[in-house]
């Protein structure tokens, strides 16, 4: 143990928990990165291991900082922060290095992920016990954070519209969502090669996406790799360009958070620069709502239209204080309303919702802890209660999951689930959510 002990009674249940939690962050720790879950999830993904760090700084602060020096250590020329580090060889993991053949001394894959990693480093330094440290740490990986935030407008963005896209359904995190069904079947899939998925021989295939998916997302990325990585060309030439409002939420929120932090440890330019890139995507939010759903919805920037679903991807908005605030509240409470435990990643209502299949119905963890975040930090306190409310309900029922059934509360996924612990663990000592 090399940090505080939180202030929970230590005969407790919550202390069972807290216990339970910093176990799986300790079992799941590599040296330096933390994998997902053991099996399913080898290496280091980017946004896992941001959220990662929000938990292990409630026990070593020090190595919750490590976490996103490791990440960032394989940041590329061009400031794109890889989705995933490939650290080791290991062939229980599909698509693995062979498959992205993007190089480097350790390889990673192509494509980035929801850039969480602002907001945590404002957090990790505004509440460090160790100011000084944080202060040394944070001056390093500052302008690091705004490399990545620049390169996201320099090339998801190349119009100057205000928001990103994504290229891959990977990049969103949130794989299988309802919201790239459209856009994803106008990707061929003919000339894949041949593959083995593996993900089906750690979950059950109910609970993954589906072939179809399957195939399509290893054409993007054989696409991709044809034109070198080259990030310069891959918006323009990707069949896949979606806007999505949740993935475009984050990046405000943790560029918000940049400029508060950046501010704080003396580098005014790139607080400057946060600054104006937040204005502008603010500027830009109202092109995604939708006044029928009562939230907001993806565009799809190759038709230039709205895509025509609910998921919560279009609530997240509500982690960066964007649009009507009470609007998305009433939704997301419509939302949980629906089922036994909110909040659900798909709306319960539309025929294509699926109760256990990855993003097209379970309830994750780390979402409920961004929404209920932005709703208490804009006043929504009940909002926010009820969200959390669920969430240990969830925790309490079925364990550290990586998802889980809204309408009984059934674990899904990965067992053991790193982000889910550190969640948790923020859920019960840093009073979060
Ligand atoms: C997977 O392999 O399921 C991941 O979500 C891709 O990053």
């Amino acid at each position: 143990m090399t940090g505080v002990r939180p202030d929970i009674n230590a005969q407790s249940r919550d202390a069972d928990l807290y216990a339970r939690a910093e176990r799986i962050l300790r079992d799941n720790d590599r040296g330096g990165y933390t994998v997902p879950t053991k099996g399913l999830y080898p290496f280091q993904w980017n946004w896992d291991s941001c959220l990662t760090a929000l938990g292990q700084r409630h026990f070593d602060e020090a190595r919750a900082w490590t976490e996103i020096e490791t990440l960032l250590a394989h940041q590329w020329a061009d400031g794109m922060v890889p989705h995933i580090v490939f650290h080791e060889i290991d062939e229980g993991y599909f698509p693995g290095p062979g498959v992205w053949q993007c190089g480097g001394a350790t390889p990673t894959s192509g494509i980035t992920q929801p850039p969480v990693m602002g907001f945590v480093l404002q957090r990790l330094y505004a509440e460090a016990r160790d100011q000084a440290a944080a202060r040394t740490r944070a001056l390093a990986l500052v302008p690091k954070a705004d490399a990545w935030h620049h390169w996201f407008y320099a090339h998801r963005d190349p119009r100057g519209s205000g928001l990103v896209a994504i290229l891959h359904p990977w990049e969103s995190g949130r794989d299988n969502s309802v919201d790239w069904d459209a856009a994803l079947m106008r990707v061929p899939a003919d000339g894949v090669a041949p593959y083995r998925r593996r993900d089906t021989e750690h979950v059950d295939a109910a609970e993954r996406p589906t072939q179809a998916e399957y195939d399509r997302y290893l054409w993007l990325v054989q696409h991709f790799r044809g034109l070198g990585w080259n990030s310069a060309e891959l918006h323009d030439a990707s069949p896949f360009r979606v806007v999505d409002p949740g993935f475009n939420a984050i990046l405000v929120r943790s560029d918000s958070a940049l400029a508060e932090l950046a501010e704080a440890i003396g580098l005014g330019d790139i607080a400057a620069r946060a600054r104006a890139r937040v204005s502008r995507a603010r500027a830009a939010f109202p092109a995604l709502w939708n006044e029928d759903a009562g939230q907001y919805v993806c565009l799809d920037r190759v038709t230039g239209e709205q895509i025509d679903s609910r998921s919560i991807g279009g609530l997240l908005p509500a982690f960066a204080g964007l649009g009507d605030m009470d609007r998305l509240a009433d939704t997301i409470a419509a939302r949980r309303g629906h089922v036994a435990f909110g909040v659900p990643s798909h709306d319960p209502a539309d025929v294509r919702f699926e109760k256990r299949r990855y993003w097209r119905g379970p309830v994750w963890l780390i979402v409920n802890q961004m929404l209920a975040d932005g709703l208490r930090r804009h006043g929504r306190v009940e909002a926010a209660d009820a969200i959390v409310a669920d969430s240990m309900a969830l925790i309490r029922r079925s364990g550290f999951a990586e998802y889980y059934d809204p309408t009984d509360g059934g674990a899904l996924g990965g067992p053991h689930f790193t982000w889910t612990a550190a969640m948790v663990m923020e859920l019960l000592v840093g009073k979060r959510g």
